[in-house]
């Protein structure tokens, strides 16, 4: 059997990911570490826990001796490395774990890789590290090529780690993939991230924050969308290459502020416009022309169909959500660890 660690397994991708390797892998033993950051929530593996195939361990990759102890033991196939700070605001409101956990985490990951020959180690990475486009040219999209243009010290945290990977692979020939991903949804994410903390406010009948005139475009891809791409690279990808995955599902954030809205039976009085965030990027596209013709993924949700059963999730979901926004999912870890 193969043996795969998943970092950052407790986290909303990571999570997902989880359970689209324990349902689609049953070869696959894997291993889920994960610090239990903020961002981090047991509840979301509940599901996975008593699985034979699943394991999980409480540790930050940035920890270099317990990473080369839990490698030692492990004997791990691959690494597939989601753990990181993934907020923009938070990355504007305090860089350095940013930093941190993005940059020398993903380095501490590397050099366990090569000290203990893993084959495969895969970065998850994500599109902003191409910057911005411009709203008026829907022609424009980001390819591999693109130049790495960031903006918050979020996308140079996530670019500064890709450069770092792609390095290791020139350098010492670590066995490297990356991805690069547009913006996720679905069951599962944060509620600091703008669906579901449209969803949950619009619940709770809760002025609904639009930054600057919500006119910001994001290409929105199901969250197993994004599992199955990576499957799919760590499967067949080429070592040593990056392939942007998304599905040209471009929305205006007002139009998904609106689309939750009418979902939820709300009024778009909710609405408030707010201060816009520093350095706002414009737009995100993926070009996915790579990862199509080299390896066959397409997406199989498109948004009008993933947003509806994202709410849905949601609704039926809230005591995941309303146990983040009242802290108690913090004890929960807790007891699991004392
Ligand atoms: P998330 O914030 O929901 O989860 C991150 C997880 O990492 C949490 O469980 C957290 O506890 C854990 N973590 C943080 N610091 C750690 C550390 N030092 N050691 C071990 N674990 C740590 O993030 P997400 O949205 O699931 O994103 C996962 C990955 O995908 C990130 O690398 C992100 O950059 C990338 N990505 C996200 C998106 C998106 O739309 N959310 C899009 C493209 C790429
Ligand atoms: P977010 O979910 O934080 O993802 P990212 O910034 O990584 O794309 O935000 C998505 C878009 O929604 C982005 O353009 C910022 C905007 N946004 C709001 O308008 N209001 C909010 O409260 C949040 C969290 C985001």
């Amino acid at each position: 059997m193969k043996k795969l660690l998943v970092t950052g397994g407790a986290g909303f991708i990571g999570g997902n990911f989880v359970y689209y390797m324990l349902e689609n892998y049953p070869e696959t033993k894997l291993v889920c570490l994960d610090a239990l950051t903020y961002a981090g929530n047991l509840e979301t593996l509940k599901g996975a826990f008593g699985n034979p195939n699943f394991k999980f361990v409480k540790g930050d990759i940035t920890d270099r001796k317990f990473i080369y102890e839990l490698f030692e033991k492990e004997n791990f196939d691959t690494v597939v490395n989601f753990a990181a700070e993934s907020h923009v605001d938070r990355s504007i409101e305090e860089p350095e774990v940013f930093l941190k956990t993005n940059i020398l985490g993903t380095q501490v990951l590397l050099d366990a890789c090569n000290k203990y020959s893993v084959p495969r180690f895969h970065q998850v990475s994500t599109d902003e590290v191409y910057g911005d486009l411009p709203l008026d040219r829907p022609d424009l999209m980001f390819t591999e090529d693109t130049p790495i243009h960031t903006s918050s010290p979020y996308s140079a945290s996530k670019a500064s780690a890709d450069l770092l990977v792609l390095a290791y692979h020139r350098t010492f020939g670590t066995p490297v993939t990356v991805s690069r991903c547009s913006n996720n949804y679905g069951p599962y994410q944060f509620p600091e991230k703008l669906i579901p903390l449209m969803i949950a406010n619009a619940t709770h009948g809760k002025a609904l924050p639009v930054y600057g005139e919500g006119l910001n475009v994001r290409d929105w891809l199901y969250v197993e969308d994004h599992c199955r791409a990576i499957a799919m690279i760590l499967d067949n990808g080429r070592i040593g290459e990056v392939y942007n995955i998304g599905g040209h599902n471009e929305r205006a954030n007002i139009q998904v502020v609106k689309t939750i809205i009418k979902a939820l039976g709300k009024s778009e009085d909710l609405i408030t416009y707010v201060k816009d965030r520093p350095g706002h990027d414009r737009r995100y596209a993926i070009d996915p022309k790579k990862i199509s013709n080299e390896l066959g993924w397409q997406p199989l949700t498109l948004f009008d169909e993933g947003i509806e059963k994202t709410i849905r999730w949601y609704v039926e979901n809230s005591g995941w959500w309303e146990n983040i926004l009242n802290g108690s999912y913090r004890s929960y870890t807790e007891e699991m660890f004392t």
